[in-house]
């Protein structure tokens, strides 16, 4: 082996690959967690650091030397130890593996990272009924704030863990120098000890994980019906399970889908329709136009009542209901002060320009809500 005098190899490819794909995918996974419009994204990139984490973990059990959780060291006389010689000689030998710091610091890494991934799971699907978990959208939808809180106060400790590592290694590299810095591109330290030999199998089962996360990645950013990403909720075909609203009630605007207001709303609505926001569409018994037909009226209106926000896990549903708290429901969608709240940071010329014209038109910067769909990767402000 053409190795410099004084090395030892600790860190085998595998070793260092996972190492900083971790590190890689959360970083990423942190930024994008900063751009609503782009959480689809942000969970490919969890979900490839979650593959990640469950392959070092596995590694921490049949990987090579030095990776393996039985040579860390654990102790607190030992990592007292650490510090102390670590303060008092500024020239010491470093061990070819871990060290008592780097073990805790590895152990909470995966900790703190695999609660990050789990919570982060159950939330897309508690919260947004989306992928494998959707499921758990109907009976679980309490959970999701806690669920919430938990993910992120994690995600902002596990970034302070990892500026405490970084600087840990410059002061490695720096002060004591030791080239630290250098053992996870290299994978060589400047120490004693053995080098270390991953063998034929365990390099394979690097393969397969890469494989396997190259494959989660690539799945999970390719389109929303993908199974990670899926949502469970139908999207409203009027056209074929209500002809009736679709020709009644979509005339002069897009139909409004039925769980963004409670009961209530669609009971004052339906009373109202001799003055419609200005428009008569009265009820009748005879066929004329604008008005609809006292039958088709209550088929609509049942139907609307049937998917209200009051039945719905559907978010915005939940957060209409909480929105109102046991208050009557508004005619319009706009006087409803979540949705006040929701869209307080866009202004105020925007909803009046020419291709919006109204706050009421959500079609305008909404792609295919008629539909159901509101993600926030279907946002547009017409420009
Ligand atoms: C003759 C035209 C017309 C027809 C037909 C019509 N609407 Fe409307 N609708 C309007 C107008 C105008 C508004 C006010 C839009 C605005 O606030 O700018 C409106 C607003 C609404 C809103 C409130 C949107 C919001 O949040 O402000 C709902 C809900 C609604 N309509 C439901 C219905 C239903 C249900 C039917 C069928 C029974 C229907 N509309 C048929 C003209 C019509
Ligand atoms: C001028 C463009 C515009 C119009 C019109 C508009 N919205 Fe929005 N809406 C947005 C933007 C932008 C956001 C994202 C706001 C944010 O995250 O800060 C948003 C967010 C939302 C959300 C939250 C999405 C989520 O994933 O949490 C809902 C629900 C929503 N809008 C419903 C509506 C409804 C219902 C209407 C019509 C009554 C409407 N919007 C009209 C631009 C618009």
């Amino acid at each position: 082996m053409n190795k410099k005098q004084g090395y030892v190899y600790v860190w085998p490819f595998y070793t260092r690959v996972i190492h900083w794909l971790i590190a890689l995918t959360f970083t990423f996974a942190f930024i994008l967690s900063l751009y609503e419009n782009l959480l689809n994204l942000h969970v490919a990139v969890g979900i490839t650091f979650g593959v990640m984490l469950v392959y070092r973990i596995i590694w921490g059990f049949i990987g090579p030397k030095y990776a393996t959780f039985n040579t860390f060291k654990l102790s607190l006389p030992q990592l007292k130890k650490y510090f102390k010689d670590k303060i008092e000689t500024r020239y010491r030998e470093i061990p070819a593996g871990h060290n008592p710091a780097s073990s805790w610091y590895t152990l909470i890494v995966l900790g703190c990272g695999s609660i990050i991934a789990i919570t982060g799971s159950l939330i897309y699907g508690i919260q947004e009924g989306n992928g494998y978990l959707g499921f758990l959208n109907n009976n679980y939808y309490m959970y999701s704030n806690i669920l919430l809180d938990i993910h992120i106060y994690l995600s902002y400790t596990l970034l302070i863990w990892v500026i405490i590592h970084i600087s840990g290694v410059f002061v490695e590299q720096f002060y004591h120098k030791t080239n630290m810095a250098f053992a996870m591109i290299t994978g060589y330290k400047k120490t004693k000890g053995e080098d270390s030999n991953p063998g034929t199998y365990k390099s394979g089962l690097t393969y397969i994980f890469l494989i396997l996360s190259a494959f989660t990645f690539f799945v999970a950013t390719d389109g929303r019906h993908n199974p990670f990403v899926v949502n469970k909720f139908e999207e409203f075909h009027y056209e074929t399970d209500m002809p009736l609203y679709n020709k009644e009630c979509g005339t002069c605007h897009k139909p409004y889908p039925p769980f963004m207001l409670p009961n209530s709303s669609w009971d004052r609505i339906q009373k109202g329709l001799k003055n419609h926001f200005g428009e008569e569409i009265s009820p009748t018994h005879k066929k004329e136009d604008n008005k609809i037909l006292l039958n088709d009226q209550t088929v609509i209106f049942n139907y609307l009542r049937r998917y209200s926000a009051d039945k719905s896990t559907r978010e915005i549903s939940v957060k209409v209901m909480e929105s109102l708290n046991g208050a009557r429901g508004r005619k319009s969608i706009t006087k409803i002060q979540i949705w006040k709240d929701i869209h307080s940071k866009i202004p105020p010329h925007i909803f009046k320009s020419k291709k919006v014209k109204r706050k009421a038109n959500c079609f305008a910067c909404h792609k295919n809500f008629e539909k159901g769909i509101i993600e926030d990767i279907d946002i547009y402000i017409p420009k």
